[in-house]
């Protein structure tokens, strides 16, 4: 048998906070950490153990703290280090560890080094960043941005050009320069002081650029270039020196976005055993079920497409190295809008709930999914705040005309996800006391919000508890080794986990009409028990049933 290491960043869950619109304390419309200090209870009463939360820092917000002023302060809009402490004790208290975004492959252009690095190449400052002269009238080279448009951006003053892989507002660093290795090792080590126990590292596998920034032959949409700095030549060296020389000393966990990785490539760096470099990695291939690398390029969603993904990340890392699962965060729209359906929005929620919890990896829940928030409808491109929706839109727009384009961003915006929480069905949806939030509020939170969820015993917000507690109290649904049955099912997706003397076996229907299930070789079902099901009173029929629109199942053999 697989010999497969326990350990406490195994066992947890996470609950991912987008502050600024998460809960609003003081009337201004945004976010803020008192509105979390108020939450935390909340959070708690999830059954998660830890709280994961997108940047808190100084930022001008283009890209809504994405673009770092100052690492080591507190954005004024969401309150003061003093409140961080507060929110630090206050999950500590309960038994909530708390995780920082560390986003160090590029900073805000307002950050005090890019200042500096403007003053010209004679500052220590402007080896920083990526400074390179033009080539005639064209850029260094033809990289592309991931928001649209070519990745560099000309300075009249210094007649010379800096990389931005994001927008424009976010120069890349120079992580070759053992100088910003050393500062971020310092702000690593200025939050692991005062407590907090990780890192999700943002799209750290970018930070190593190819000697020369060498132009790409091939065109890829929004990622021209991206053999040159995905996977780079020294990122290995770079992670390995912030973990011996940081993190290593310190309980902590890391989970690294890796924008296109493979399990291939992840194993190198999350290999259990001495050269591991991170706890863990967000890779992005299940998402793209329903489109062609992300969620602008949409086609029909492939169940098939998504149960092979999973399943080679399954067997791929089992007992080697550890998953991070997700269905959502703040960068990709509702997945009730993607995988499920908004007929069966309840039904579906739970059903897509209970397929990634019940995989082996550490599960993350971004804030409202666990109520099946969904996306929003937005009727002029200019009520739209992220900067990527913009750049996208443009771009599609040209090809698809205005109103499809517009279509096309009410089902990709990453702006769906970052409409603020619905709390209750009072005003702003209880989640600000001004006249008006700072961003759109999704009209549907009379009917979809927290507080008429708390009491409803059949209501997602109670499902994702229950089937929290059940991944927490059953070892198999966190160490079991996974099989998947019926590949070829364009409707079903089954699979079971298997631990010591302990199976269990998960169902999930995709149709959304009543489908005949038929248990696989080597499974009784009347010797489990059904332990999660998002209908009531689960019948049998023979050894197996008739499963209704989106249901899932969960049985347990002891
Ligand atoms: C990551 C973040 C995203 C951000 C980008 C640039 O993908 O999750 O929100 O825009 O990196 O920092
Ligand atoms: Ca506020």
């Amino acid at each position: 048998m697989d010999d497969i290491k326990k350990c406490w960043y195994k066992e947890m869950s996470v609950y991912q906070v987008w502050p600024r619109s998460f809960c609003d304390s003081n009337g201004d419309g945004i976010g803020d950490l008192r509105g979390v200090l108020s939450k935390l209870d909340y959070i708690k009463s999830l059954g998660v153990d830890a709280i994961w939360f997108s940047p808190l820092y100084k930022s001008p917000q283009k890209d809504y703290g994405y673009d770092i002023a100052d690492y080591r302060s507190i954005q004024p809009e969401y309150g003061t280090m003093e409140d961080f402490k507060e929110v630090l004790d206050g999950a500590h208290e309960r038994g909530l560890r708390v995780i920082m975004d560390l986003v160090i492959n590029h900073t805000s252009d307002q950050h005090e080094w890019f200042k500096e690095s403007l003053k010209g190449d004679d500052n220590p400052y402007h080896d920083y960043y990526f400074w390179r002269k033009g080539k005639g009238p064209f850029p260094p080279n033809n990289w592309m941005s991931t928001f649209a448009g070519p990745a560099w951006e000309y300075n009249e003053k210094l007649d010379e050009y800096y990389l931005h892989l994001f927008a424009v507002e976010q120069p890349d660093l120079n992580m070759d320069n053992p100088n910003v290795r050393r500062e971020v090792k310092d702000i690593m080590k200025f939050w692991l002081d005062m407590g907090v126990d990780g890192f999700r590292e943002d799209v750290i596998t970018f930070i190593s650029k190819r000697e020369g920034l060498p132009s790409s032959p091939y065109w890829i949409p929004v990622a021209t270039g991206i053999e040159n700095y995905m996977h780079g030549p020294h990122l290995d060296e770079y992670l390995n020196e912030f973990k011996n020389d940081v993190l290593s000393k310190y309980d902590c966990m890391t989970v690294g976005e890796a924008p296109m990785m493979t399990t291939k490539s992840a194993l190198k760096h999350i290999t259990e055993g001495e050269n591991q470099q991170l706890s863990m990695m967000f890779h992005f291939e299940h998402m793209a079920a329903d489109c062609f690398i992300y969620s602008w390029f949409k086609t029909k969603f492939n169940l098939k497409k998504l149960k092979k993904v999973y399943t080679r990340w399954q067997n791929d890392l089992y007992a080697k190295a550890w998953n991070a699962l997700y269905i959502e965060n703040h960068d990709q729209p509702r997945i009730v809008n993607r995988y499920g359906s908004l007929k069966y929005r309840a039904e579906s929620a739970k059903m897509l709930a209970t397929m990634y919890i019940c995989q082996c990896g550490t599960p993350f829940i971004y804030q409202g999914q666990e109520i099946g928030m969904t996306n929003i409808e937005i009727d002029s491109i200019d009520k739209y705040t992220d900067v990527s929706t913009k750049n996208n839109y443009n771009v599609a727009k040209k090809i698809l005309g205005e109103k499809k384009a517009l279509k096309l961003a009410n089902y990709a915006s990453r702006d769906n996800a970052r409409t603020p929480v619905q709390w209750s069905d009072a005003k702003n949806a209880g989640f600000t006391s001004a006249n008006e939030a700072w961003f759109c509020i999704n009209p549907n939170y009379k009917e979809i919000n927290v507080a008429s969820q708390e009491n409803d015993p059949d209501s997602i917000l109670n499902y994702y508890r229950k089937l929290l507690k059940f991944r927490k109290e059953n070892e198999v649904c966190i160490y079991g080794k996974y099989e998947e049955h019926y590949r070829d099912s364009d409707k079903l997706y089954v699979y079971s986990r298997h631990y010591e003397n302990e199976r269990m076996l998960v169902i999930l229907s995709f149709c959304d009409k009543p489908h005949l299930f038929k248990a696989p070789d080597g499974f009784d079902l009347k010797d489990g028990e059904c332990v999660l099901c998002n209908y009531h009173n689960p019948k049998l029929v023979d050894n197996g049933c008739l499963l209704k629109p989106y249901e899932a199942r969960v049985y347990l053999f002891k």
